[in-house]
């Protein structure tokens, strides 16, 4: 385990949902050089401005939660960018990582770049079966990311690794319906049909869909066990919760709970259900010895809370 907590760490994304938990946990562990920059300050995708930016910093640790995110429908139109975007990221942070020496560098892939199944889904699955078409310049850029720390690993030694987490949700979150995910998305349409006074509060599809969640902060403290204890590099962890699901029903309820909304959750059934299952099989990671803390429920409070404090409106 490192203990050098003076180790000076570029968070790159600081300011989004993984970013804003990865800051917090790293300052809660005593980790105090930390160094940062907005996305207009340093745009990942300027490869002469990553560089500079890396010849002069020499980070000792990265963290690259910056990526191009959004709702299918945006993926669906602006392809391209998504693609471009996120290879550019990814390309640019790697390599200057590598020209500058950095011992440890973690890339955040996500569990929806595995194929389609309802079978938990394990590391060595990358490459079988199907892929989401919809979702897919997001899905190729996530591997190549992943790809991209393996190379290097097995070509200059660099340790660069990856986690694929699964949905998570918390502090730094969009509440924008046009790419908000769907615990955020809820807790607002929620909160507003609760203001309106709506009788009923509609869900798309059957509610049957089971999904697996994790709080932001778990994700960031899965990302810290690794920076601290994994010594290799090259491989990609799955960071999913264990196995539990819950359904998009029962996550409904939670929401209604929480928010204090008194109408009837009704179901559109003139709405597609998308994916049965999604379950990640996090054995590898937690047979080093990590686990979750957080439970959804209080997660999804703290959430409301933040919507309540900040995003509200927005
Ligand atoms: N959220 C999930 O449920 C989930 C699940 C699995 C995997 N992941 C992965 O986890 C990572 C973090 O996700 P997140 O939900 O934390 O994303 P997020 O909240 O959208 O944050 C992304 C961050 O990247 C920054 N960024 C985007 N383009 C940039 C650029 N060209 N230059 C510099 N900064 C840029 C954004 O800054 P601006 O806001 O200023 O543009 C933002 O701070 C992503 O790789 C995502 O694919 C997320």
């Amino acid at each position: 385990m490192n203990s050098d907590k003076n180790v000076k760490i570029y968070l790159a994304g600081h300011r989004g949902v993984a970013g804003t938990a990865c800051y917090e946990i790293l300052k809660e562990n005593g980790y105090s050089n930390i160094i940062t920059r907005t996305h207009s300050e340093l745009d990942l995708t300027n490869q002469k401005a990553v560089f500079d930016f890396f010849a002069e910093e020499k980070p000792e640790w990265v963290i690259l939660c910056a990526a191009h995110i959004g709702g299918i429908a945006d993926k669906a139109k602006f392809p391209a960018e998504y693609i471009y975007d996120n290879l550019a990221i990814e390309m640019n942070v790697i390599e200057a990582a590598h020209k500058n020496k950095t011992k440890k560098l973690l890339f955040m892939g996500s569990a929806y770049a595995y194929p389609i199944t309802e079978e938990p889904s394990k590391e060595e699955t990358l490459f079988s079966g199907e892929h989401g078409k919809l979702d897919e310049p997001y899905i190729v850029a996530k591997i190549a990311g992943v790809k991209l720390c393996e190379y290097y690993w097995k070509q200059y030694g660099d340790n660069f690794f990856s986690v694929m987490p699964c949905c998570f949700f918390g502090e730094g979150d969009s509440f924008d319906l046009t790419r908000a995910t769907v615990v955020p998305s809820m807790v607002r349409r929620m909160s507003e049909a609760k203001e309106r006074g709506d009788e009923e509060f509609p869900i798309w599809g059957t509610g049957k869909p089971l999904r697996e969640f994790l709080s932001s902060k778990d994700i960031a403290r899965g990302c810290l066990f690794l920076l601290e204890r994994y010594k290799g590099g090259g491989e990609y962890f799955n960071l999913g919760n264990g196995g539990e699901l819950i359904s998009i029903a029962e996550l409904a309820g939670i929401i209604q709970q929480v928010v204090g909304y008194k109408g009837k959750l009704i179901f559109d059934l003139t709405k597609p259900d998308g994916m049965r299952k999604k379950v990640l099989d996090s054995t590898k990671l937690m047979n080093l010895g990590w686990k979750p803390q957080d439970c959804l429920e209080d997660s999804v409070k703290e959430l409301y809370s933040y919507y309540m404090r900040t995003a509200k409106g927005k």
